[in-house]
This record gives structure tokens, sequence and C-alpha cells, in this order.
């Protein structure tokens, strides 16, 4: 399974602040606005991800993740040079594919909550069809919106409808069987010139081979599209790391927890960030606990 972030987007809502610097590497709270999106990816077990970014920021991406090996992961970067709509993506990502099953997701969605790393384990499994996850918001004319029954067969799908079917907003991640690639070359451009999302979507649903996963009430689905949405999260990600005493997608945490990476190799490829923050202070702390750990073990 492969994984891509899109994180190409101008970001013009977020003006000056994003001028600069693309929106999904400004912070929420004590981390870059993409450690969610990747740590997403990563807790479903993903090593492989494409980052889709615009021309001007390419650079600042590889910047702060390079290719990936000091977390035991593989990572590469695609330009989209033009804002072709979302399904774009997986025309940018087809060589990266290369027949695999793929997981997309939005750069700017952040999601969070107790049972998510089983719901995606489902959905990895479905390996013939499509998934996507379904979430209650009270403005789904906003969103792709999607109508289902109670044994959750999905009825319909719709880009932003005016008079929505349902309260479900279709959220940014998706995972999708080897045939993507193809149905995406079958999309034309919609009215606002873009290859729509719920249009691909749409392919499966017609195929019947679409399953949706509700996210409840313990769930957290943030889109981090305005000022006021991202200083929500903000307060959302440090209201529950204060309490805790834990870190929300700690990128170095999950690849320890997921053996992408052994304790040792990774104190080894961040010895140069020791006491240099908060952030890296709580990785040297984990590291150091997985440390203590096996040498325990040892006597
Ligand atoms: O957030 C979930 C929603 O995302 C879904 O419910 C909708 O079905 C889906 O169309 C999308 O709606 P948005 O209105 O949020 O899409 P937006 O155009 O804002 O793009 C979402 C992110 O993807 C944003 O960070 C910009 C980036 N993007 C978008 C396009 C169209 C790209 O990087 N390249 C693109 O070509």
């Amino acid at each position: 399974m492969k994984g891509i972030i899109l994180a190409a987007g101008a970001g013009t809502r977020l003006y000056p602040a994003s001028q600069p610097i693309s929106k999904i590497l400004l912070p929420v709270y004590d981390k870059p606005m993409l450690y969610y999106p990747l740590s997403t990816l990563m807790l479903a077990g993903i090593k492989d991800v494409l980052i889709i970014t615009n021309e001007a920021d390419n650079d600042n991406f590889e910047k702060l993740l390079g290719d990936g090996s000091q977390i035991g992961m593989n990572i590469q970067y695609k330009i989209q040079y033009i804002q072709r709509g979302i399904a774009d993506a997986l025309l940018l990502g087809e060589e990266f594919i290369d027949g695999d099953d793929v997981a997309l997701i939005l750069g700017d969605n952040i999601f969070h909550g107790f049972g998510f790393s089983t719901l995606m384990k489902q959905a990895l499994e479905n390996n013939d069809g499509a998934t996507v996850f379904g979430y209650r918001v009270k403005d789904p004319e906003r969103f792709g919106v999607v109508e289902f029954d109670k044994d959750k067969k999905v009825l319909s799908l719709e880009e932003k409808p005016l008079s929505p079917r349902s309260n479900y907003a279709v959220t940014g991640l998706y995972f999708y069987d080897k045939n993507v690639c193809e149905y995406a070359k079958m999309l034309k451009p919609s009215a606002r010139g873009e290859l729509e999302i719920t249009d691909l979507n749409k392919i499966y649903l017609q195929k019947n081979k679409l399953k949706v996963e509700i996210l409840g009430r313990g769930f957290a689905w943030l889109d981090t599209g305005t000022q006021d949405a991202m200083l929500e999260a903000s307060y959302f990600v440090s209201a529950i790391e204060k309490n805790k005493g834990e870190q929300i997608a700690c990128i170095e945490e999950i690849a320890l927890n997921k053996g992408f990476i052994d304790a040792d190799k990774l104190r080894q490829n961040l010895s140069r960030f020791k006491g240099k923050s908060a952030y890296y202070d709580y990785v040297f702390s984990i590291i150091e606990s997985a440390l203590l750990a096996i040498t325990s073990g040892r006597n």
C-alpha cells in the first residue's frame, strides 16, 4: 500500500501568513501541519509516501523531511504545476503507485480518535474497491456529502450540494484499490475546471465498490482551511498533549512504535536535534524509554 499527501494548495485564505511558505508547513501548535496527515498514513502502516507540492514550496518540504530514511520511511516528492483538482493526485502519482493500492490524504486534514488505526486497517484490507470516511457536520454544503442506508451502503455522493441529502461530509482521506489510476484517467473536468475526487468516488459507487466508514462522536476531524480553524486546531492539540503528556502526530514516535526504525538508529539520525526544542525533548524521552526497555529486557 502506498500513500499520497496532496499539499499543493496555494493557501490564499491564509495570506499573508502563507505567502512565503505553504500553509501545510505552517505550525498547528507545536509541529508543521504536514505531520498530522503524514502520521495518519503512518498509523495505517504506510511507509512509502509521495508528497505532492506546488512548485514554489517543493524545496521546503524536502528540507523538512528529506527522503524519510531518518524515520525508516521512503518519502518522494512531485510538483503539481496547475491546480487541476484533487483527483489529479492519482494521475501525478501513477508511476509512484505502480499498480499498488493507495491511500490519499489532503494535507490540511487532521484526524484524531480512538480506534482510528483499526478502522484504517479494515480499509487497507479492502483491496477490491474504495473506502471513504463519513463525518457528521453542521454545514455539509461545504463538503462532498455521502448519503447511506442503515447497513452503511452508499446511496449517493454529491460535491458541495445546495440541498445536502445527509449531514455526513466525506473527509479528505480515501483508500483505493489498484484500479484507481485507470478510473482517474476517465474523469472530465467539472464546471469549476477541476478533476473532482467526488467524481472518482462515484465511479466506485456505480460499480458497487464504495464503502463508507463513519467516524463517530469520539473522533475529531479538523479541516484547517481558515485562520480560525488553524487556531482551533492548535488549541485542540495543545489541550490533549498537555492533559495526557503525550504527543499527537509525533512522526518519530509512530515510526518507533510501528517498527519502521529501531531506537538506536533513530537516536543516531536525530542527534543534531537533541536539546533543541520541546518537541525534540519529547522525541528523545521516547527514544530513551525504548532503549531502557530493550536493556532491561536483556537483563
Ligand atoms: O476536506 C474534505 C473535502 O475536501 C471533501 O469533503 C470534498 O469532497 C473535497 O472536494 C475537498 O473539498 P475542499 O473544498 O476542501 O477542497 P479544496 O479545493 O479546498 O482542496 C483541499 C486541499 O487540497 C487544499 O489544501 C488544497 C489542496 N489542493 C486542491 C486542489 C483542487 C491541491 O493541492 N491541489 C488541487 O488541485
